[in-house]
Parts: structure tokens; C-alpha cells; sequence
């Protein structure tokens, strides 16, 4: 990891982008490469190309991507001569993926930059087009002789990453038959955020953690990210997938690794995702008859969210009206090595829930002996750590006090770091961290391809029992509700319950 950032003064870069007519380009890229122009990130010498296949100009594309920016940057467009000094800096290329021209194209870019800016770019293609062109794309740029420098060529891939083990690694055989992986940046944008990041600053920047930090401490761990959202207009991609693909296969498990992790040795990209993988690799892989114990599977059915009708799952878009496809999924997991053994982690995610949050909760073991007797204690919970990473940014510890007054009361309170107290200002997007690190060749945030491969691994018992096995209960939770009444009896049955912080109020 760069130890310091710093602008990128004396790189030169051409970004291109495939399926610049996108969402993903207009919702985040463009915002996100635009703050980072306004804040000094971006070189003298940067160029931004869109390829996508509608016919129109460069300036055409630039004024769609100023209305983008104005819906959807977290500044908005700021000042007009801000935006036409960014817009400057971007061109669009009409082009077929499956054409030579296309990647001609790209190579007579290339050769223009090196030209006018007399050095050699760093060129980046970012894929932000269905995964079944991705392999194609690899090929193309590499047929083309566009894919070979090492030092300058890098390619971005969002995810889904395969769809099982096997796609995976065949995607990561094309993709390092073409490419150093080095070269290659998996994108799984939690890594991005603010908060997610800070785990690792959390726990490795500060001592009082470490020495609690393990079995002997800790009671057990739940990875909870819920959604209020539904499907919306990607049901077709989402029929497809599935909670378990879409969810947990990379986000929660990398929030997982971050939590369960030993401490790397140093701060360098590999390092860091030595550490990540080996928990992965030490993850209780499950036996077919084990599934139903340790999991949970859900799918919405119709209901009411802030006074709205919402529809059920099989009645969205693009899905099957007798979809077997989970839109929430509860697992209990162990990890077996010294720091964890015994411990559950508990992950839960699903689409049309009660609340949009993503929370960490450590809890841990109770005092050893009780000292106060029955009647001083008011309320009793144990101590708990609890990350949240969205809507709320905060960390908070939960211990028991006295509640003031003359006699001996014991109440749960919070110990709170709450971002928006500590730092004013506001929280750059997860999107501008990652491409700022894809130009800076950081590879810290990104996936490599063991780690893809891991996660495939440890899911595809449940991925195989769930397709093999069509659900009879389906749909078996209502929207604005916390899932299947099974996923609370997962974590019941071993005394806990699900955390979920109090909502608050909308002003
Ligand atoms: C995406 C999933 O990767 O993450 C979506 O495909 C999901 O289904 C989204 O809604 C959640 O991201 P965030 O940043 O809104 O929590």
C-alpha cells in the first residue's frame, strides 16, 4: 500500500471505460473520478474514454455525464468551470466489443497520448459491462498487443467474479494467461468504504484490542447487512444469483476477514491479502447434511415499506414467478485455527428487511463472577463491540454502568466514536478510493484471485444443496421484516439473538 497517498502529478493516465453509457459509469465512475478531480487527485495529463455502442459525439457523452453528476455526486457539479475543465479531459469512442476497430481504436488513443504528453501512460480498462464480456474484452486487448505492459497497462473487473467455482477459475486462468496479477484489480466495492477501512485501522493502530481479540474473550460474531431495497430493475440479474452470490460470496466475507485476520507483518498489498486468505482458508467448509443446520435461506413475499406496497420477489421484473432464488441468507460459520476455534460467526443479509444497515457485533464473554447482587441490575448485557458501517458510521462499546442516583444500578451505555461528531467534512465515496488506488497501482483494496477462488470454494456446498433443492416455504418473509422466523432460531438456539441498531429518527 502506498504509505502515503499523493496526487498523481507525474503518472499519466488514460482511463477507459467499457460501458460508458452505463449505470455504473454514470452513478459512480464519473462522480467518483470527478471529486477526484476537484480535489487535486487526478494528474495534468489524464484522458477518460467511454466506449459504449450508441452513436454519439464526445461532447454528446459529456453533457449526459453533467446531468449524472448533478443526480448523483455526493457534491453535486459544483462550479461550472470546474465541470468544463473536467470535461476536457473526456472523449468518447463509438464501438462494438466483438469489433478490431474497437481495439485499433483504443491503440491509436494510446499512441497520441504517449505523443502529446511525450510519456508513456498508464492505461487502465475498467470493465463495466456484463461478466459475459469480460472474457472476451481480456482477449481482444490482448490479441491487440494492448495488454502486455506490465508496468503500464491495468484492468479494473467489477463483480459478479464467476458465478461458482469452476467459472471462476476459469475466468482467472484467461485472465492470467493475458495479464501479471498485478495487473488486475477485483473490485468488491466494501472494501472501498470509509468504515470498512477503518477495521483495519481499528484494530491493528491500537493495542487495548488485540489481547482480547480471540477465543478466550469473545462470545461470538454477527455480520449482519440488511436492505430495504428490493430487486428493482435487476431482477434478471439477480434471479441468476441470488443472496448468497450477490452478498455474501464477497462483501460479507471480506468484512469477515477483516474482522478474523492475524496481523499482517506490514501494510504491503500481499501481505495484508496473505492474511485475509489464510482466513478464508481455515473456514469450516460444510458437509451436504450440515447445511440445514448452520443455514438459512429466505425469499420476500409482498408487504408495506414507509406506507408503500411493495411487491413480493416472484412479482418484481426478470424473475421467475416460481423463482427458487434466496433474496436473504443467514449462515453460521467457524473458523478453525487457534484464534477462533469454537467461536461462531453469524451472517446474515437480505433484500426488503426492516432496516438498510450494515453492522458488525463482537460480543463477548460474560464477567467471570457476578459481585453485585440481583436487584442492583436494571438492565444486563454483555459487552459487546459494535462496528457500524452504514447509514450510521460509528463504533460503539457497550458496558455496564452505574446509573447515577444513591443506590448501586447497573445499566448497559454505549462508548461512542461517531464520524459525523469526530470529522467534519464530508466521507469520500468507496468508488473515488478505489480508483484513486487503481491509478496509484494499489492493490491493498482489491481481491486477488485466491481470494476469489477461496469464497467460491467455502460456498459451493450451500450454493449446490440450495439450486439442487427447491425451496417448498418460499416465499417465506414478508417485506419490512427481519427475514425468516428459522434464521432467528439459528442464533437463538445458541442463546443469542440478532443485533440491530435503533433506527433513527427521519427529520
Ligand atoms: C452490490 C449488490 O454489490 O451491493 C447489490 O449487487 C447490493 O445487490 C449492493 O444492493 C449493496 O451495496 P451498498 O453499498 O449499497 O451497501
Amino acid at each position: 500500500m502506498a504509505q502515503t497517498k499523493g496526487p498523481l502529478t507525474s503518472q499519466s493516465i488514460l482511463f477507459f471505460i467499457f460501458g460508458g453509457t452505463g449505470d455504473l459509469t454514470s452513478r459512480k465512475l464519473i462522480p467518483a473520478l470527478y471529486n477526484l478531480f476537484i480535489d487535486g487527485w487526478l494528474p495534468q495529463n489524464f484522458k477518460i474514454i467511454g466506449l459504449g455502442r450508441t452513436s454519439q459525439t464526445a461532447q454528446q457523452f459529456r453533457d449526459a455525464l453533467k446531468t449524472d453528476v448533478s443526480s448523483f455526486s455526493r457534491r453535486s457539479l459544483g462550479k461550472e468551470e470546474t465541470w468544463n475543465e473536467f470535461a476536457g479531459h473526456v472523449d468518447f469512442l463509438v464501438s462494438d466489443i466483438g469489433a478490431d476497430k474497437t481495439y485499433d481504436d483504443i491503440g491509436g488513443h494510446i499512441s497520441s497520448a504517449r505523443e502529446s504528453w511525450n510519456a508513456e501512460p498508464c492505461v487502465i480498462y475498467y470493465l463495466a459491462v456484463a461478466p459475459r464480456f469480460f472474457g472476451p474484452i481480456a482477449t481482444s486487448l490482448s490479441k491487440h498487443g494492448l495488454a502486455s505492459n506490465s508496468n503500464s497497462a491495468r484492468i479494473v473487473i467489477e463483480k459478479p467474479f464467476g458465478t461458482d467455482l469452476a467459472s471462476a477459475l476459469e475466468l482467472n486462468k484467461l485472465l492470467t494467461s493475458i495479464f501479471d496479477e498485478s495487473q488486475i484489480y477485483r473490485i468488491d466495492h466494501y472494501l472501498g468504504k470509509e468504515t470498512v477501512q477503518n477495521i483495519l485501522a481499528f484494530r491493528f493502530a491500537n493495542s487495548i484490542l488485540e489481547p482480547l481479540w480471540n477465543r478466550n474473550y469473545i462470545d461470538h460474531v454477527q455480520i449482519s447487512v440488511t436492505e430495504q431495497l428490493g430487486v428493482g430493475d435487476r431482477g434478471g440479474y439477480y434471479d441468476e444469483a441470488g443472496a448468497l452470490r450477490d452478498m455474501v460470496q464477497n462483501h460479507i466475507l471480506q468484512l469477515l476477514c477483516l474482522i478474523a485476520m492475524e496481523p499482517p507483518v506490514n501494510f504491503q498489498a500481499d501481505e495484508v491479502r496473505n492474511r485475509k486468505v489464510d482466513v478464508l482458508h481455515a473456514m469450516r467448509k460444510f458437509h451436504p447434511e450440515e447445511i440445514q443446520k448452520n443455514t438459512v435461506r429466505g425469499q420476500y413475499s409482498k408487504g408495506w415499506i414507509e406506507g408503500k406496497e411493495v411487491p413480493g420477489y416472484r412479482e418484481e421484473g426478470g424473475v421467475d414467478t416460481e423463482s427458487n432464488t434466496e433474496t436473504f441468507a443467514a449462515i453460521k460459520f467457524f473458523i478453525d485455527n487457534w484464534r477462533w476455534n469454537g467461536v461462531p460467526f453469524y451472517l446474515r443479509t437480505g433484500k426488503r428487511m426492516h432496516q438498510s444497515s450494515s453492522i458488525i457485533s463482537i460480543q463477548f464473554k460474560d464477567v467471570p463472577h457476578m459481585i453485585f447482587p440481583t436487584g442492583a441490575i436494571e438492565g444486563w448485557q454483555q459487552n459487546r463491540l459494535i462496528i457500524s458501517i452504514q447509514p450510521e458510521m460509528s463504533i460503539r462499546i457497550q458496558v455496564q454502568g452505574k446509573r447515577p442516583g444513591l443506590d448501586m444500578t447497573l445499566n448497559p451505555v454505549d462508548l461512542v466514536f461517531d464520524y459525523s461528531g469526530t470529522y467534519k467534512g464530508e466521507t469520500p465515496e468507496a468508488y473515488e478510493t478505489l480508483l484513486l488506488d487503481t491509478m496509484l497501482g494499489d492493490q491493498t483494496l482489491f481481491m486477488r484471485g485466491d481470494q476469489v477462488e477461496a469464497a467460491w470454494e467455502l460456498l459451493m456446498p450451500i450454493l449446490s444443496t440450495w439450486t439442487g433443492k427447491k425451496s417448498l416455504s418460499f416465499p417465506n418473509y414478508p417485506a419490512d421484516s427481519w427475514g425468516p422466523e428459522a434464521a432467528e432460531a439459528l442464533i437463538a438456539r445458541d442463546g443469542f439473538h440478532w443485533f440491530a441498531l435503533p433506527l433513527k429518527q427521519k427529520k
